[in-house]
């Protein structure tokens, strides 16, 4: 059995404010003791993070991280930096950080692997855009955004979240069916390179979920939870997608 795990990724949004009245709300919900709720801010929000939403059970993750451990890199933040400010997730490989950041597959590897070394979780994002799904390359894409991450790497410390890039913000939700079929092909791929973790991953689903569309793509067997965008910013919805997740 797998728990369920459901990401906030507030992109480049929220700030202080926003995480007081998100502590406030869950100090009063139990839900993160039936699934793992983690909230990833802007890098500057972690350490208020760290004492507000750690301290109620809901644990905190870094947006992105250096393939770097350390040196001379402007403005680039290590895994051990993000894990010093009390993260145990980061995500690597967000379409937003590989389309408008021109982060390439060949430097995902060394993400994932700095942020193991660290001691966090990686939650590798991957996903095809429409032009791919359409000239019929989805398969494709994903083995291959999958190998180029997932070298030398401890699989039974990695989250991966499939994110279609035509879904994300866009209010076109992948069907629940369209979302299985993909989630069902990535712990395939899982199974050939770590055959004892295909069952444990957690592999999430990302692209336009809320409240109204949560319940029926975590009833998918092979979705786990979700990666969320907009609707996290609303502390209601993001409890209600937190209980979707826990009914499945
Ligand atoms: P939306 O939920 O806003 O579509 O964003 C999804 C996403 O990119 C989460 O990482």
């Amino acid at each position: 059995m797998r728990t369920s795990l459901v990401i906030a990724n507030w992109k480049l949004n929220g700030d202080a404010e926003l995480l007081k009245q998100m502590a406030e709300h869950f100090h009063q919900s139990e839900i993160q003791q039936h699934v793992s709720v983690v909230v990833c801010p802007p890098a500057v929000y972690l350490k208020t993070a760290d004492v507000l939403l750690n301290a109620i059970g809901i644990a905190i993750g870094g947006q992105n991280c250096s393939e770097f451990e350390h040196g001379a890199y402007t403005g680039e933040i290590s895994a051990k930096m993000l894990a010093d400010c009390g993260c145990n997730y980061v995500l690597i490989g967000h379409s937003e950080r590989r389309s408008l950041f021109a982060e390439s597959d060949a430097v995902m590897a060394g993400k994932v692997q700095q942020a193991q070394a660290a001691g966090l979780t990686p939650v590798l994002c991957i996903g095809e855009t429409l032009e791919q799904r359409e000239a019929g390359e989805l398969e494709h894409v994903i083995a291959q955004q999958l190998s180029s991450a997932c070298k030398e790497i401890d699989f039974e410390n990695l989250v991966i979240a499939y994110e279609p890039v035509w879904a994300i913000g866009t209010g076109k939700t992948a069907s629940p069916e369209q979302a299985q079929e993909v989630h069902r092909m990535i712990r395939d791929w899982v199974a050939k390179q770590a055959p004892e973790t295909a069952q444990k991953i957690q592999i999430l689903y990302g692209g336009s979920v809320k409240a109204e569309n949560a319940a029926e793509l975590f009833s998918q067997a092979d979705i786990d939870g979700g990666l969320i965008g907009g609707a996290s910013l609303d502390t209601q919805q993001f409890d209600a997608i937190c209980q979707a997740a826990k009914d499945k």
